[in-house]
């Protein structure tokens, strides 16, 4: 059997509100739409991801998926019924997942529960119990509704991938909500598998809330330590913690050599498990030469959100017998949180004299360490 992941992303999200489109908006720093494709796509049942977008979306969708492999970006239609049809008239394989972009968290137990099922019918989907009373609702509360029998259908839906085709060609009109129910008003059969919590779709503002919450429930806390030295040598000013601070002396390097930013660069990196500096931004490589250091702390940053990490507190010591870092601290803390992203509160920096001994007490250079603690995302 080959699997296509079929991820329909093409909607406005009007429900969620704000001016970017939900499967854009990003949780624990990575975008809902790249959850679900990552969750996808690492599967290993599942052969490949397609996508389908809206018009106008095109750069919005690359940006978020950047790095993945799912192939040319399909376009679709006004409704999700459509968008879905778009995506089956460019997709091949046997069996297909279609999925809602919008549910961003999908454990994989659950695809290995639909595709099981395949063999024996058309389709499959996950399935939760309801726990609420149920009830129509028109100004008051109307008659209730026995929900004894009744679930609610979440996606990713697994499905022989020309029984859903022709499902679609006999399906009379109207917007169906998912593919259950065109695949059953063809008189298909459809297994119901059971479904996840982490599955639900985010809707509305509260649904957005509860997935960020859901995630932080599942973000292990991680710390990671940065040191660096960087020799007196030539004249001032010199660059400490990406503030120009005036002073007889610079500091030797081949970057703008900001022994602050090093060590917090390294710290970040150290936290998230990506090796140092020095592997990111080799020496050797005449393309930093000169940089300035908030580009690597920057790169360290953004590095540990595509990974789903989010970076919540750097700590930092300099320590140099000169300049006096008092007067500059303060700057220095506003823009280290400026470039990482960070609250100002986020950001500590202290500093030490070693009273005279070793090569900073003999004024031969300055030392700075970090300590970065990040919250490290799920490895989908
Ligand atoms: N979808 C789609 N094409 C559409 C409409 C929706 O591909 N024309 C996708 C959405 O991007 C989403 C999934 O279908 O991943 C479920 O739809 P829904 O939750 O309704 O998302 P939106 O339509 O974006 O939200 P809203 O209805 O609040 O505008
Ligand atoms: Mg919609």
């Amino acid at each position: 059997m080959t699997v296509t992941a079929l991820i329909v992303a093409a909607g406005k999200g009007e429900r969620l509100g704000g001016t970017v489109s939900k499967q854009f908006l990003p949780i624990g720093g990575k975008p809902i739409l790249r959850w679900a494709a990552e969750a996808l796509a690492n599967h290993p049942a599942v052969h490949a991801v397609r996508i389908v977008i809206g018009r106008g979306q095109q750069e919005q969708a690359t940006a978020a998926l950047a790095g993945l492999e799912v192939g040319a970006l399909i376009e679709g239609g006004a409704e999700r019924a459509g968008s879905v049809r778009a995506g089956l008239a460019a997709i091949d394989g046997n069996a297909v997942l279609v999925h809602d972009a919008a549910r961003p968290f999908c454990p994989p137990p659950v695809v290995d529960r639909l595709l099981a099922p395949l063999e024996f019918f058309e389709g499959a989907a996950p399935v939760l119990a309801v726990g609420d009373t149920l009830a129509r609702f028109g100004e008051t509360l109307d008659e209730p509704v026995d929900r004894a029998g009744l679930v609610r259908v979440q996606t990713p839906q697994a499905f022989r991938l020309s029984a859903l085709r022709a499902a679609y060609d006999r399906w009379p009109g109207g917007a169906p909500t998912d593919e259950t129910t065109v695949v059953r008003a063809a008189g298909m059969r459809v297994a119901a598998v059971e479904g996840d919590p982490a599955l639900e779709k985010i809707t509305t503002p509260a649904d957005f809330r509860r997935a960020e919450q859901w995630l932080a429930g599942r973000l292990t806390p991680r710390t990671g330590m940065g040191f660096d030295v960087h020799a007196f040598a030539g004249d001032g000013p010199l660059m400490l913690g990406g503030v120009a601070v005036p002073h007889c002396r610079g500091l030797a390097g081949h970057s703008d050599a900001d022994v602050v930013l090093h060590a917090i660069t390294d710290a970040i990196l150290g936290a998230a498990g990506l090796g140092d500096i020095g592997e990111h931004f080799p020496p050797s490589d005449p393309r930093w030469k000169d940089a300035s250091s908030d580009r690597f702390l920057a790169h360290a940053v953004a590095l540990i959100n595509a990974q789903g990490a989010i970076l919540d507190h750097v700590d930092c010591t300099i320590i140099a017998e000169e300049p006096k870092v008092g007067p500059y601290r303060a700057a220095m803390r506003a823009r280290i949180a400026e470039i990482a992203g960070l609250g100002v509160d986020r950001v500590s920096m202290k500093a030490t004299t070693t009273e005279g001994l070793g090569f900073t007490g003999r004024r031969e250079g300055i030392a700075a360490q970090a300590v970065a603690s990040i919250r490290m995302g799920l490895v989908a």
